[in-house]
């Protein structure tokens, strides 16, 4: 076998269980490793050279690869160019850096003759990446959808299953790794916006700029939400989907949200609990395909770099090799839809004054709206407040928005609790 010479940056939680899974495969090569701190504890104990000097491996013309799981934007986007432009090929887990200059990161790739690989960016330790770019090859595709964020995974499955309180889960996915050096990313749901994007970019072959995303996260789901969605047969996830809104244009625009949601119980993302992922992608030649499995830690993430190197080494030696594995994304951003005109149901918990005609005026308003109410129930009564919850049918977002500010206008109405969209096929 072919040795090959790599040299990475970070030896965090994935470049840790890089180490470990490079030890099994003495042909590829780690020459060295840059990290930000030299005088850190390490969980691994690498064979070769740590330097804080990044330059000792984007200038070594002995390293073919650069390994990048540092993270974050810059300075990562300028080591990923410099390798780049050095003819190197990049393999990286960074979801943050593709998702904000994709298009110009592979254009560069495209004009040195170099790959990247990246894998380990979306869905964690799940051949997510791979299997739509080949496996489902033949397909055009409708739309990917999932549960796509390990930490949020964890907090809710926690929140609800064990009780356990919002900091303290939180606290316990930074301790386990799975957690973004800065939580925001995941709990705000920009790591999944990044996410996203990437897999646009592979299924409808542009990537959509993050801030073009429609994004909501997890911080304002409450105990008494997950309790109630429970009480009405759904689970509450954080779901992404990037949708083509019209199939037979290829610069159509695509509808990309993620946003917490009701899922019915019984249907297959309500059942993924802990930091797992799951992801359904509708092809129109295969139908629908469900993967789920690890989608963050260590060993899992670890997996998917390691199976990208393994890859890029089978092929390193075949002439333009490269070519093959470019994926065929543009180099225009997508247009994306108006978030106003999606439509699904809604959960909506309202804290009210309890005095009488609060359900006719909701009713009334909610009519003007063309919204219709599904269910309708009143709870905990106590000083003369009550909330009250609504299932409403398929309602458009931009309708739903306009009847909650003419709702805020009401006397009686203390707060919309909560409003979260219900679990729709897209
Ligand atoms: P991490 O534990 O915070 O590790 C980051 C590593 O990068 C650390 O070793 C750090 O050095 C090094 N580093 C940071 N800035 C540097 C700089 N300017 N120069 C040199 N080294 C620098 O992060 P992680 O969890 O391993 O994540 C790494 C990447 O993988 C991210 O893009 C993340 O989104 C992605 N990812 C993570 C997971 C997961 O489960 N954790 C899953 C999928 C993808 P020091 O140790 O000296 O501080
Ligand atoms: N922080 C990310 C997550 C890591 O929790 O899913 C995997 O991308």
């Amino acid at each position: 076998m072919a040795r090959v010479v790599l040299g990475m940056i970070g030896l965090g939680t994935v470049g840790s269980g890089v180490v470990q899974l490079l030890a099994q495969h003495k042909h590829l090569q780690l020459k060295k490793i840059a990290v930000r701190d030299l005088q850190k504890e390490r969980a691994a104990n690498p064979t070769c050279p740590i330097t804080e000097n990044v330059s000792e491996i984007i200038d070594d013309p002995e390293i073919e690869v650069l390994v990048e799981v540092m993270g974050g934007e810059e300075p990562a986007l300028t080591y990923i160019r410099r390798a780049l432009e050095k003819r190197k090929h990049v393999v990286t887990a960074n979801k943050e850096v593709l998702a904000k200059h994709g298009p110009s990161l592979f254009q560069l790739a495209r004009e040195k003759g170099v790959t990247i690989f990246f894998e380990a960016s979306v869905a964690g330790g799940i051949p997510l990446i791979s299997t739509i770019q080949r496996g489902l090859g033949a397909n055009q595709f409708a739309a990917v959808t999932g549960i796509l964020n390990g930490t949020t995974n964890f907090i809710l499955s926690n929140m609800e299953e064990k009780g356990l309180s919002y900091d303290s889960v939180l606290a316990e996915a930074q301790r386990l790794g799975f957690a973004e050096a800065d939580p925001s990313a995941d709990v705000d749901g920009h790591d999944v916006a990044y996410k996203l994007s990437i897999l646009a970019a592979l299924s409808f072959q542009r990537f959509v700029k993050p801030e073009d995303i429609y994004r909501e996260g997890i911080r304002n789901i409450t105990p008494d939400d997950l309790a109630l969605a429970k009480e009405f047969g759904y689970r509450i996830k954080l779901v992404g989907t990037a949708r083509n809104t019209d199939p037979k244009n290829k610069a159509g625009a695509l509808a990309v949200r993620v946003h917490p949601t009701l899922v019915p119980l019984a249907h297959p993302l309500a059942a993924v609990s802990g930091s797992s992922n799951c992801i359904l992608v509708n092809g129109d030649a295969v139908g629908e395909i469900i993967m789920v499995g690890p989608g963050a830690g260590s060993l899992p993430t670890a997996s998917a770099v390691v199976g990208d190197i393994i890859n890029l080494e089978s092929a390193l030696k075949l002439p333009d090799f490269a070519s093959y594995f470019q994926p065929s994304i543009t180099s225009e951003w997508s247009k994306t839809a108006s978030p106003d005109d999606w439509t699904s149901p809604y959960f909506l918990r309202l804290s009210v004054k309890d005095t009488p005609g609060v359900i006719g005026t909701i009713g009334t308003i909610f009519g003007e709206h063309k919204i219709s109410i599904q269910s309708i129930i009143q709870r905990g009564v106590a000083d003369r407040r009550a909330t009250i919850v609504i299932l409403t049918h398929d309602v458009r977002s931009g309708n739903m928005e306009a009847a909650l500010a003419d709702l805020k206008k009401c006397e009686f109405l203390d707060s919309v609790a909560s409003a979260i969209r219900i679990y729709k096929a897209a």
